[in-house]
């Protein structure tokens, strides 16, 4: 199986902005490396700061899908990041703040049918759907690489008995039964898995792995909500305003939403979203124009179900 090329290890500088001051990068008066610096992430996992700053600030730009994330101003803060330049990306920001109200509006619709059930957040960098998400009865699991974790625990710490925290590299099979997670059987619950800003920087075959993974071992009624990118996205970061400064790199996308269920016998292809929809008759339009040569959308959101196995 090709191998993802090593990640480089960077030491994660603040988006240049042109608003930038030095209060805002987090330094002061001090040299004083702030969290963020300390904090050493790779570029993958620093891509966690530009969803980070679409919830914390976005609703600016787009009153009408403020997210009102109660806690994503004060991780910045604490950060001590600078993210005016995340802010400049406004497609980037629209992209954010409509996927978190599409898995607000799927998390809600599954923990109304199962409300002591166990939502996952698969690839969780620092977001807090818990805060929306809480029935008062349900399970909560937030996981991640080893060094987001080492943050989280530092940022978020625990403070429900009904959440845990977890890491996890999706790249690994066995995802499953690592994460303690139930398995498919008559008494067992279904589960809600959250994939968000995470597929699309791994390799083809690890993600048919991981959605492979959701498949055999999740019990029917389970849903997955995965945003997605265009295949043509594959291998463009660079020229992505907010993914490129950070020398992360599109990995996979799709050819057709379709593909996503056909990756398991077991998957179903509930409802698939595109971003396109955010922009009125304009944005719909040309996605009718370009689906012949992007295929899917330029971004979109698909909910993956679990069926029965069939006899
Ligand atoms: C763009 S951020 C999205 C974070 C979060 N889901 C959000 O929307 O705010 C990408 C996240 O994917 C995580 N990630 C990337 N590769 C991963 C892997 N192999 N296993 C687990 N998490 C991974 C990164 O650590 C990072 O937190």
């Amino acid at each position: 199986m090709p191998q993802p090329p090593p990640p480089s290890r960077r030491r994660l500088a603040n988006p240049q902005s042109a608003h930038a001051t030095p209060a805002q990068s987090g330094h002061g008066d001090t040299d004083q490396p702030c969290l963020l610096e300390r904090a050493q992430l790779h570029a993958v996992p620093s891509t966690l700061l530009i969803p980070l700053a679409a919830r914390a600030h976005g609703g600016r730009y787009f009153a009408w899908l403020a997210c009102q994330d109660a806690v994503a101003t004060q991780l910045l803060d604490e950060l001590g990041a600078d993210v005016n330049a995340y802010l400049d990306d406004l497609p980037t920001v629209l992209n954010v703040l409509w996927r978190t109200r599409a898995i607000k509006q799927v998390g809600q619709a599954f923990f109304a049918e199962h409300p002591q059930a166990l939502g996952v957040n698969l690839g969780c960098g620092l977001t807090h759907h818990f805060q929306w998400l809480d029935t008062g009865a349900n399970q909560w699991l937030d996981a991640d690489l080893p060094e987001v974790m080492a943050l989280r625990e530092q940022l978020l710490p625990l403070r429900c008995p009904r959440a845990r925290h977890v890491q996890v590299d999706l790249t690994q099979t066995g995802w499953w039964k690592r994460l303690a997670l139930p398995r498919k059987g008559p008494d067992a619950q279904p589960v809600l898995l959250i994939c968000e800003g995470v597929l699309m920087y791994l390799q083809p075959e690890q993600v048919h792995a991981v959605l492979a993974e959701f498949a055999q071992n999740a019990t029917p009624g389970s849903r997955m909500v995965l945003d997605v990118l265009t295949r043509q996205a594959v291998g463009r970061a660079a020229i992505h305003a907010s993914v490129g400064p950070t020398g992360a790199e599109f990995c996979w996308g799709v050819g057709r939403m379709a593909e996503l269920e056909q990756m398991h016998p077991r998957l179903k292809l509930l409802r698939e979203q595109s971003v396109s929809e955010c922009y009125g008759w304009t944005g719909i339009a040309l996605d009718i124009l370009w689906r012949p040569w992007l295929g899917a959308p330029l971004y979109g959101m698909a909910t993956l179900g679990v069926e029965a196995a069939s006899p």
